[in-house]
């Protein structure tokens, strides 16, 4: 089903998933406050990252570094020098734009408008790409065009061809993209003289390369392991937005898995990282695999350093977006830090006796888009026929049950009932022990149900007449996905 960003937005707020930033100033563009459901949904990925990849291996571990960091770390990742952004000025009006998100704004737009004029139903959108590419002949393809790494060069090329016009003062006259540096730059210290300057990290992935010796002077880890984060990054976007997509500030989820320093171990383990990215965020998180497309690099997309790199892409509605990345970034971060640092940061087989600087595979993903993708992929609108044979709607968030911010909504039928209340309660009381479990005592049961899909509850327990009756003592558990309800026995249910 496909349907609008704006959609979404308006939803997050309505229901508390996320909320504009500094909402009663006016805002700050850009910025997002997750509300208590998008909290949860927040934690519940957290968890389940966790539980999946450090609670049941034996070979990942945890790391919380930090984000202010020494200086020189940035220097050797190549962030102070490299990491930028494609600037490009209108030469008319002289206003400032980010060529890569023009040709990508340029481009989903285009999509949009010709799913709009399809009538392709649930394929409007490949069929659009198609259409698309055959206008574009092979001179350039449109997932390519999306991704953020072509070269300033291809970049001003299409921006030409396609005659791209200024938003301000539609003239088609632009400079010859330029190098703007993403990071956000503080000072530390005291007094003014004596401030020196120091970035807030623009992805967490550093802080493991930097532990790198202290992991393995300090546990059992032995190649090949991996280490994981979690935590804030912040770029200077120059054109942030689609809502959580591009912000300023987000949090990521990176590891560093290291390997030994052999191509094809490293192509294997690359693989293997590939298809366990697969596994779970359709198996555990339950993105449908059909919104996903995992697309390698071509070479001349490559970094420099990177052997090879997949993006793992999602069909948002303003089309393809960047979830992850999986990059096999040989020793390159490892030797730089080495080189900068003055340490010897090579590992030591014990098995072999070989001395080596590792090899590193980086599953890299953004949180903050991963909790968007949720609210996304699970938002669903129906029609249904209620039990009095009338037509009905509902807008329903489908979330898989690991992912659903709330489990259980316990539900007394009548709120002025103290007894209903009573068994209700006591079931919450023990519910709550293990789930995110809400009471909801509104006494409008079919508003609580609607309200309870809307935010994507599996399951409603209801206490009724039928519960108080000591010889039955049953509650009504609804299921969300299809509204069915069943009747158990409130001690049946599992805590
Ligand atoms: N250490 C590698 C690295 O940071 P990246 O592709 O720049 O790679 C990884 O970022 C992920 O972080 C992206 O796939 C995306 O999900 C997320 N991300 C990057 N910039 C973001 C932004 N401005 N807003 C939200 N998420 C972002």
């Amino acid at each position: 089903m496909w349907f609008n960003l704006d959609t979404i937005v308006a939803r997050a707020k309505r229901r508390g998933f996320a909320y504009p930033g500094s909402d009663i100033y006016g805002g700050l563009a850009n910025a997002r406050d997750l509300g208590p459901y998008g909290t949860e949904i927040k934690r519940n990925i957290e968890n389940n990252r966790r539980t999946y990849f450090i609670q049941s291996r034996e070979d990942v571990i945890w790391l919380d570094s930090q984000i202010l960091m020494n200086p020189k770390v940035r220097e050797a990742s190549g962030h102070v020098g490299g990491f930028s952004d494609p600037l490009i000025d209108c030469k008319k009006c002289k206003s400032r734009e980010r060529a890569d998100k023009m040709i990508e704004n340029y481009v989903n737009n285009k999509l949009e408008k010709l799913a709009k004029d399809s009538k392709k139903g649930s394929d409007t959108y490949i069929h659009a790409y198609d259409e698309y590419q055959k206008d574009l002949n092979e001179l350039y393809w449109v997932n390519n065009l999306i991704s953020e790494s072509r070269t300033f060069e291809q970049q001003k090329k299409f921006i030409d061809w396609e005659k791209i016009k200024c938003g301000k003062c539609w003239s088609c006259d632009w400079t010859e993209p330029k190098k703007f540096n993403l990071m956000f730059k503080t000072q530390q210290g005291i007094v003014e003289w004596e401030w020196t300057d120091i970035y807030l990290r623009p992805e967490t992935a550093q802080g493991i390369f930097v532990n790198f010796k202290n992991i393995l002077d300090t546990t059992r880890s032995r190649i090949p392991f991996g280490i994981a984060q979690i935590g804030k990054s912040f770029r200077n976007e120059i054109t942030p937005g689609n809502f959580m997509f591009r912000v300023r500030e987000f949090y990521q989820m990176e590891i560093e898995y290291f390997v030994e320093n052999n191509e094809e171990v490293g192509l294997k383990a690359f693989e293997e990282w590939k298809a366990l990215s697969k596994k779970r965020r359709t198996e555990e998180i339950g993105i449908k695999e059909d919104n996903l497309k995992f697309r390698d690099h071509d070479k001349d997309e490559l970094s420099f350093y990177s052997k090879w790199t997949c993006d793992v892409e999602y069909l948002f509605p303003r089309g393809r977006g960047e979830l992850q990345g999986i990059a096999y970034r040989t020793d390159y971060d490892l030797k730089q830090h080495m080189q900068f640092s003055g340490k010897d940061l090579q590992y030591n087989d014990p098995h072999t006796g070989k001395r080596y600087i590792p090899h590193v595979i980086e599953p890299s993903r953004g949180l903050t888009r991963a909790i968007l993708t949720t609210m996304i992929d699970a938002y669903d609108e129906e029609k249904y026929t209620d039990g009095n044979g009338n037509e009905a709607s509902r807008v329903v968030a489908r979330f898989h049950k690991n992912v659903a911010p709330i489990k259980f909504a316990i539900i007394p039928l009548v709120k002025k009932d103290e007894k209903m209340v009573a068994m209700a309660r006591d079931i919450f009381n023990k519910l709550s022990k293990n789930y995110m479990v809400e009471f909801d005592d509104s006494g409008n049961i079919g508003k609580s149900y609607r309200r309870q899909d809307e935010i994507g509850t599996p399951y409603c327990i209801t206490v009724d007449h039928q519960s108080l009756d000591p010889k039955d003592g049953t509650v009504t558990l609804r299921t969300r996905d299809d509204m069915k309800q069943i009747r158990i026995k409130a001690e049946d249910i599992v805590f």
